[in-house]
């Protein structure tokens, strides 16, 4: 035991010499960088919905959804979302990473090839690795890569009629950049792939009424090709929450088979309740999302102006990179001093450290002409 603590202890203190030692830090200061985009989760209508809920339908859900943790307001709030996303059918679980993961261990085996973006979240490759399923990484958003991989697996006649699964985010977390959707589409059809595509980031962002990106680039048809959609409630809708959205036999599957939803304690019932009242929200928020575009073009373009290196991002998500971990961190640690809450995100989370920024719809247009200032002095002075 003895070798195990020191084991660890040095780890930590290699962690540590290469600036990645992470701990979370309360809230402070000025949110630019929580998923919060729309600020649903201190919406006064929100908030009155979770009490009420709370009152009426009690604490705890007491057990799994086939056993007695099942309750009427997740088949509603499945329902509506289903409507919401013109899906047929939804499935609720407790949060977006069990979505994933639970997601492509079930639709995944050792057979199984799956092509995934080099950058997608950690879920989506956690779930690749728990199927055992054969993980080939396409390099970020290009489908070309993608589709020289699909053909040299369609020249192979004893691999080419194995199940190929194509994954990829809508919106990435890290980067703020997005997949080129008509081309995934595509090359799902031309090799016979399932395609699964994580809106996490874009849900309540883009689209018709924050409907997600897939409406903002594809036709009504187009969306219904895609096999598997999974969402999350704990970004622009100010709770927590995961849904997978497909075909109600894709539902009926994922009830029997996988494991995450199967042996696990159902959400707490307030958190659909309240879902149903997000996503109205949600829907009525056009002036936010306007609003939120707005100041993220100008933050973008304000940033690249005084020589700020960003990824390519085109969204309210915007990533400015650095040298090295440790002039994130000062960066970071000083626009906390001047009341900018904005976090450093550092390997293995992403590939080279960055400022996450994140912007949210609260945000005002003097907030971030003040930010571009304290930007600008920084970097004078770094
Ligand atoms: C792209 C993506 N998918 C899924 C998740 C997981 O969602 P949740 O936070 O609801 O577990 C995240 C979380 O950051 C994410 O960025």
């Amino acid at each position: 035991m003895a070798n195990f603590w020191s084991e660890i202890q040095s780890d930590l203190s290699h962690i540590i010499s290469k600036h990645l030692y992470r701990k979370p830090y309360p809230i402070a200061n000025l949110d630019f960088c929580s998923n919060d985009y729309l600020g649903l989760s201190k919406h006064p209508e929100l908030l009155q919905a979770m009490h009420q809920n709370l009152d009426q339908l009690g604490a705890g859900s007491t057990a799994a959804r086939l056993v007695r943790g099942h309750r009427t307001e997740i088949d509603d709030f499945e329902a509506e979302f289903s409507q919401f996303i013109h899906s047929e059918d939804s499935l609720f679980v407790a949060n977006g990473f069990i979505a994933n993961m639970g997601l492509i261990d079930t639709i995944a085996d050792s057979q199984t090839y799956v092509f995934t973006d080099r950058l997608n979240h950690a879920s989506i490759l956690d779930g690749i690795r728990i199927s055992g399923a054969k993980k080939k990484y396409f390099h970020h958003l290009d489908c070309n890569h993608l589709e020289e991989q699909l053909e040299k697996l369609e020249a192979s006649p004893s691999e080419k009629s194995k199940r190929k699964i194509i994954v990829s985010e809508t919106l990435f977390s890290m980067d703020g950049d997005s997949p080129n959707l008509k081309k995934l589409l595509f090359l799902k059809q031309k090799y016979s792939c399932v395609l699964v595509l994580d809106e996490a980031h874009a849900l309540g962002v883009y689209g018709p009424e924050g409907k997600g990106k897939i409406f903002s680039e594809l036709t009504e048809s187009e969306i219904k090709e895609i096999d598997f959609r999974v969402y999350t409630l704990g970004k622009a809708f100010g709770l927590e929450g995961g849904m997978i959205s497909t075909t109600r036999l894709g539902k009926e599957y994922l009830t029997n088979r996988m494991r995450s939803f199967i042996y696990s304690t159902a959400p707490l019932p307030l958190i659909p309740a309240s879902g149903r009242i997000s996503l109205q929200l949600v829907r009525r928020a056009d002036k936010e999302r306007k609003h939120l575009h707005l100041i993220s073009q100008t933050l973008r373009t304000g940033l690249k102006e005084i020589g700020c290196e960003l990824t390519n991002t085109e969204s309210h998500i915007i990533p400015i990179l650095f040298r090295d971990e440790e002039e994130t961190l000062t960066f970071s640690r000083k626009l906390k001093d001047m009341g900018f809450d904005v976090r450093a995100i550092r390997p293995p989370t992403v590939p080279s450290p960055r400022l996450r920024i994140s912007l949210n719809s609260g945000i005002t247009e003097e907030q971030i002409a003040y930010f571009l200032k304290i930007c600008r002095d920084l970097k004078q002075k770094i």
